[in-house]
């Protein structure tokens, strides 16, 4: 990573900000580029499936090719990487993997790893809104947790909304199995990020319900 310099979760939270100004010279290697990917992996998720899957867009040609479907936002081009944050439609297909090596670290028992894969088949084949709900709500986890990596790491991030999902599906192949949640950009910031307030605290707050 850019510094080895430990930051404590309180400031990296403070001071992650949404920078739009990347110095376009800054490159990030591979290496830490799966560095960050480790940290956002480690977000929690529902039943453990690990809804998120991560389109690394590295290369300045793919960078080029997704500013268009971005809206032309200059910063696609000027980060070191944008990721595509995907939410995975059939996380259930993780089930036996994932409780697979909870069973080799003697972690679980097969006895329970059969009732969990029965409630979760069970759970995708009949709730119809529960796969696209678990993919949006569990990949925004690991979203928010590369953000805060890259922060934590003396990178900037910034999560983006404003790009075209179905042209980015076209461009980049992506598999029905996944649905775009969002792309962030990491670097190196050229020009601090624009000041954000929030709302005050105890408008966000209430308390044993409405
Ligand atoms: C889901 C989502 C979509 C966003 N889309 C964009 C975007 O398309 N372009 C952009 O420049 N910023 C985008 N932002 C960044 C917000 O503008 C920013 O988070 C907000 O103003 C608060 O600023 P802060 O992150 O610096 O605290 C988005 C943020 C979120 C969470």
């Amino acid at each position: 990573m850019t510094t080895t310099t430990q930051t404590d979760f309180f400031t990296v939270a403070r001071e992650r900000h949404s920078v739009k100004s990347y110095d376009p010279t800054h490159k990030l290697s591979e290496q830490e580029v799966r560095d960050l990917v480790a940290v956002a992996n480690l977000a929690p998720s529902a039943w453990n499936l690990q809804h998120w899957q991560f389109v690394a867009i590295h290369d300045q040609a793919a960078k080029e090719k997704l500013l268009p479907i971005a809206y032309g936002q200059k910063q696609i081009v000027e980060s070191s990487v944008v990721f595509a944050v995907l939410g995975d439609l059939e996380a259930n297909r993780n089930a036996e993997t994932v409780y697979g090596g909870a069973i080799a670290a003697g972690a679980m028992s097969e006895e329970i790893k059969q009732t969990l894969v029965g409630q979760i088949n069970s759970a995708y084949a009949h709730v119809p809104t529960l796969a696209r709900d678990e993919a949006i709500r569990n990949a925004s986890l690991a979203a928010m947790q590369l953000m805060l990596a890259a922060r934590a790491s003396g990178l900037d991030s910034c999560p983006i909304g404003g790009y075209d999902a179905a042209k980015f599906v076209e461009a980049f192949q992506v598999p029905d199995r996944y649905i775009p949640i969002m792309l962030i950009t990491v670097g190196k910031a050229l020009n601090p990020a624009r000041p954000s307030s929030r709302l005050p605290v105890e408008d966000k707050i209430v308390w044993n319900g409405f």
